[in-house]
């Protein structure tokens, strides 16, 4: 349990930690493609918090979780110890700017992704300068608007919620669908629950049920999703029974894999699993069988887009690989070869022949990316190319050519911390 009150001292606790990591043997330079994107993303000075793009937080979120999940698989104890000490100024930076819960529920949900990190940094390290901001990001969950179907906002915009009310986006369940677990098992949230006396918002159950809502409202026969719905049906977009948006997009149906994907495995380790089971209850199996159409589905489109292309990628618009203004995506290609390859090493996928076409699709996507997106500088430097920027329901014009209009850019931080996720993985297949 996370203390509510601060018992430890930051300072000695990092000291502590860069003792017992100066005793570990040391291993030889990591060169993989993971770790160097990793030290560009580091030399170009991203990861910490800051406010210049709308997508900043989900931003932060993806690179810390790249960031710790490199550090688990360092085994040089120089790289590791500059790594941790990064993680510790990425994850302190977001202090004091997340420690408000008033503020904090006037940010997307986005947000919960860093929160989800600051948790596990403080897990590891004890940097007990972290419990205010994870605290008000647990409260500000009980603080989210909902629509009448309990489906959180994504973003209570308050300098235009005209625009922004009753919206639920699928690439809010990459932050709050984890979070609602791992808050679940860490934080005493008994206490803040009982304080409002709402439906429990934390915990398994609370995961399946947000993830439930946006996958029967979103789901194609194809069974992708599209990027989301309005409950109020006051877009001109929404469909007039469902509210749901109209066009499958790439990133935002990568956001849902990848926070699905994060979910189970927190709901595979020991602690998440006691902490969460109020009684017993057939969440997990739920969640998995969400995790498990979702991948066939993306897979069965990527071996489409195989067929009518000639090359594997996940495309800006899903499912309609090569036509007029459509684009591979960078980010979302790096986010579900993340998914695939993982959903394999972790038997979210169970079934044989469904693994065998999920690596060979995660495969064939990410020798894609390797020859379309990334580059490297004479100093070598790695850069990746051609991730889509923002795309939002909040305007009107929300069709096909809204999204193949959107501009890429390069180095941003949701494809390069995709690309290092993506990269670990096929480098934990050699
Ligand atoms: C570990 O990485 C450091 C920093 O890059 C490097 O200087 C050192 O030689 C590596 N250790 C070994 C044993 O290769
Ligand atoms: C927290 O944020 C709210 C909304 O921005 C603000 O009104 C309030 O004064 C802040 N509280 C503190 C203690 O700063
Ligand atoms: C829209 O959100 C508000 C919460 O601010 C809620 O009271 C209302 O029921 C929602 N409308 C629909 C149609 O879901
Ligand atoms: C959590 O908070 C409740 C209410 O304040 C308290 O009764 C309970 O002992 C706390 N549990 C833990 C594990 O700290
Ligand atoms: C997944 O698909 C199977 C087979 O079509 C179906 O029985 C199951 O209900 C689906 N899972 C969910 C969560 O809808
Ligand atoms: C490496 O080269 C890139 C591209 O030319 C440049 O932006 C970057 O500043 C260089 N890095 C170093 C450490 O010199
Ligand atoms: C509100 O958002 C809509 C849709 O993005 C935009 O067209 C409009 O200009 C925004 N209004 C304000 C006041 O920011
Ligand atoms: C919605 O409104 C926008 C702007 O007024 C318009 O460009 C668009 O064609 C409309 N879309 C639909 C589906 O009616
Ligand atoms: C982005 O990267 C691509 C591919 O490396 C390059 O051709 C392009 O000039 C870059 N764009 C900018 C604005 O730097």
């Amino acid at each position: 349990m996370i203390p509510f009150s601060l018992s430890y001292s930051g300072r000695m606790a990092i000291a502590l930690l860069l003792m017992l990591q100066a005793t570990v043997t040391t291993a030889s330079r990591n060169d993989g493609l993971a770790a160097r994107m990793l030290e560009s993303t580091i030399a170009r000075g991203q990861g910490i918090y800051n406010t210049a793009a709308p997508t900043s937080l989900i931003e932060l979120g993806i690179f810390q979780q790249a960031l710790l999940e490199t550090i688990r698989d360092a085994a040089n104890s120089t790289q590791r110890t500059e790594w941790e000490a990064y993680l510790v100024r990425s994850t302190t930076s977001a202090i004091s700017p997340l420690s408000n819960a008033t503020a904090d529920a006037s940010l997307p949900l986005d947000r919960l992704s860093i929160g989800t990190a600051l948790i596990h940094e403080y897990k590891s390290s004890q940097i007990s300068d972290l419990i205010p901001a994870i605290h008000a990001l647990t409260e500000s969950v009980l603080l989210q608007q909902r629509n009448a179907n309990g489906g959180l906002w994504y973003y209570a915009n308050p300098t235009n919620i005209s625009y922004y009310h009753n919206l639920s986006y699928l690439d809010g369940m990459f932050s709050s669908a984890p979070f609602a677990v791992i808050a679940a098992a860490t934080t005493n949230v008994t206490t803040l629950h009982d304080a409002v006396g709402d439906a429990n918002p934390f915990g398994r159950a609370a995961a399946l049920e947000q993830l439930q809502l946006l996958y029967g409202i979103c789901k194609q026969p194809s069974g992708l999703l599209v990027h989301g719905y309005d409950a109020s049906i006051t877009h001109n977009w929404s469909d007039p029974i469902t509210g749901a948006s109209p066009i499958v997009w790439g990133r935002s149906l990568a956001w849902y894999t990848l926070g699905v994907g994060n979910t189970l495995e927190l709901l595979r380790s020991r602690r998440a699993r006691l902490e969460n089971t109020a009684g017993s209850d057939c969440s997990e199996a739920r969640i998995g069988s969400i995790f498990t159409n979702i991948t066939s589905a993306q897979i069965a489109v990527s071996e489409d887009g195989l067929q009518n292309t000639g090359q594997y990628g996940v495309w800006q618009v899903v499912d309609h690989p090569g036509e007029s203004g459509n684009f591979i995506e960078a980010s979302a290609s790096c986010m579900t070869v993340y998914s695939l390859l993982r959903a394999i090493r972790l038997h979210l996928i169970e079934d044989p022949a469904m693994r065998s076409r999920a690596k060979t699709a995660a495969l064939g996507i990410y020798r894609t990316v390797l020859g379309t997106f990334v580059t490297e500088a004479i100093n070598g430097t790695l850069s990746l190319s051609g991730t889509s920027s923002v795309a939002s329901l909040a305007g009107e014009s929300i069709d096909y050519d809204y999204y193949v209009s959107r501009p890429t850019a390069n180095d941003s931080l949701i494809g390069t911390s995709a690309f290092i996720l993506a990269s670990l993985e096929v480098e934990r297949l050699a």
